[in-house]
């Protein structure tokens, strides 16, 4: 966590997928570091994402909800369109909504997950920094923080294939979007989580991978989400300054690069 709360004082801050998981406590922390406004995305989720709202209001900042279904063509226009008109100048966008969907093997995988995999976790991340980029390059600053993952590196779990792929494509992007935008004076960065105990693998894992997982993690437990707020807020501060198109790999050691 930074120490100087003024450095983010005045900036808006966009946290998509913010209705619970690592969104919701990044949108948190990032309300206790100090930062004015955070505009948060959620989909099927309505009261997460009002919960995230109080938490966020106790904190001491503004707060808004856009709701979008990020899976979808549509829906991404409809939220950046959405986003134009509540909050056009986001200072700081943390491109966390993601999910694997459905495990799926490629004999069984259809055309509608794969768009659904790629428009959510690929799409939506490029464009909604398309969308928030012309303020940044106007302003000369701005942080982007995606959301990569160890399936990047290790190709995912069974059926995760493309998620993987996806998020490779995000880990990819940084290093391109980083190149592109750092003589703007915008900094972007991914975090790459390893296992976070929380509601994604609720519902894709049993608790015996997740024990097997502990087992091979260096560190002895699985990640919490407040572990990835806290570096999400590291790669937004002044302190991670000369930080530029990096995946921060977070798994406890249980895989080094
Ligand atoms: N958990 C892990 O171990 C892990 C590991 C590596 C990477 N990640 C990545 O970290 C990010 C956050 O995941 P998490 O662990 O916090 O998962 P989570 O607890 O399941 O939360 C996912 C968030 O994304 C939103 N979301 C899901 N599908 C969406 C859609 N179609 N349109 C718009 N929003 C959608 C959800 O909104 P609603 O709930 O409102 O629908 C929710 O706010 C994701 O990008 C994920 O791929 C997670």
């Amino acid at each position: 966590m930074p120490t100087n709360k003024n450095e983010f004082s005045g900036k808006t801050a966009l946290v998509t997928g913010a209705s619970r998981g690592i969104g919701a406590a990044a949108a948190v922390a990032l309300a206790k570091s100090g930062v004015a406004r955070v505009v948060i995305q959620y989909n099927s989720f309505p009261e997460g994402a009002e919960a995230t709202l109080a938490e966020v209001k106790k904190a001491g900042a503004k707060a808004d909800a856009l709701q979008a279904d990020l899976g979808t063509v549509e829906g991404i226009r409809q939220f950046t369109s959405a986003l134009a008109a509540t909050a056009p100048h986001v200072d700081i966008l943390i491109n966390n909504a993601g999910s694997l969907i459905k495990r799926s093997t490629l004999p069984e995988y259809t055309e509608a997950l794969y768009d659904t995999i790629m428009n959510l976790n690929v799409k939506s991340v490029w464009f909604i920094s398309k969308a928030v980029a012309p303020h940044m390059i106007a302003q000369k600053s701005g942080i982007i923080v995606n959301l990569s993952s160890i399936a990047a590196r290790n190709g995912g779990g069974p059926g995760a294939t493309m998620y993987a792929a996806a998020k490779a494509a995000v880990s990819a992007m940084t290093k391109g979007m980083a190149k592109e935008l750092a003589p703007k004076g915008i900094r972007v960065n991914a975090i790459s989580p390893g296992t976070v105990d929380n509601h994604f693998h609720e519902v894709f894992s049993t608790r015996e991978v997740l024990d097997s997982v502990v087992k091979m993690t260096p560190a002895g437990r699985l990640a919490t989400n407040e572990d990835m707020a806290d570096a999400i807020v590291y790669l937004c501060s002044k302190g991670s300054d000369y930080v530029h198109g990096q995946t921060l790999e977070l798994n406890g050691g249980m895989f080094m690069i």
